[in-house]
């Protein structure tokens, strides 16, 4: 179970990575740095809010993208290959795109919903706060490869935990607006 576990976090490795990439590219390609609601409103309120922008998401895609390019080649390189859920050389590419895009995607529909509760751009909401991208991982890369549910189920409190520190640490080093 432990190693089914640990198989399951290995594989979305590229997703966790994408949702952490929009903090470290801030101040970098500014002409990209624009919502991606355009500023829109439903019944008065934004649609995501200034948070999510382009920049974002194709740091998402982008970061998605090269974390599984990687993993890719040290599977073929025979390293870690008990970690491996799926067979990398038969995926080049698109998976790692597929995770980048849906933890992006996974992020804003949860702001959306966010913005429709009244909560400020920045402000969490703990929990949906910590899954988002990895639900809109799950769904986006389902078409090539989905995980057993009952795994993914249980990688969940580790999703959570996992996140938290992370945003935690973000927090200390100054990338992060709240320590939750
Ligand atoms: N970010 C971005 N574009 C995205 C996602 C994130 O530019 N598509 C940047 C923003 O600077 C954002 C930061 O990454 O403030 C942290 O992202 P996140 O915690 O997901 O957003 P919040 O600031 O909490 O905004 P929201 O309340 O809409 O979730
Ligand atoms: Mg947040």
């Amino acid at each position: 179970m432990i190693h089914a576990l640990l198989q399951v976090l290995y594989f979305f490795l590229p997703a966790y990575l994408a949702n952490m990439s929009p903090v470290l590219v801030r101040g970098t390609f500014d002409v990209l740095a624009v919502p991606i609601d355009g500023g829109r409103t439903l019944w008065g309120k934004r649609l995501l809010g200034d948070h999510k922008t382009w920049r974002g998401l194709l740091a998402g895609i982008v970061a998605g993208t090269l974390v599984f390019e990687i993993q890719r080649y040290v599977y073929e390189a025979q390293v870690a290959r008990h970690l491996a859920l799926i067979d990398y050389s038969a995926h080049p590419l698109l998976p790692g795109l597929l995770m980048g895009l849906g933890a992006g995607v996974g992020d804003a529909v949860k702001s959306f919903f966010k913005r429709r509760i009244d909560i400020e751009p920045g402000a969490s909401w703990p929990v949906f706060d910590q899954l988002d991208f990895f639900l809109g991982a799950y769904l986006c890369v389902s078409p090539v490869y989905a995980p057993p549910l009952l795994l993914m189920l249980a990688s969940l409190p580790v999703i959570l935990l996992g996140n938290l520190v992370s945003n935690a640490v973000g927090y200390w080093l100054g990338f992060k607006e709240t320590w939750i």
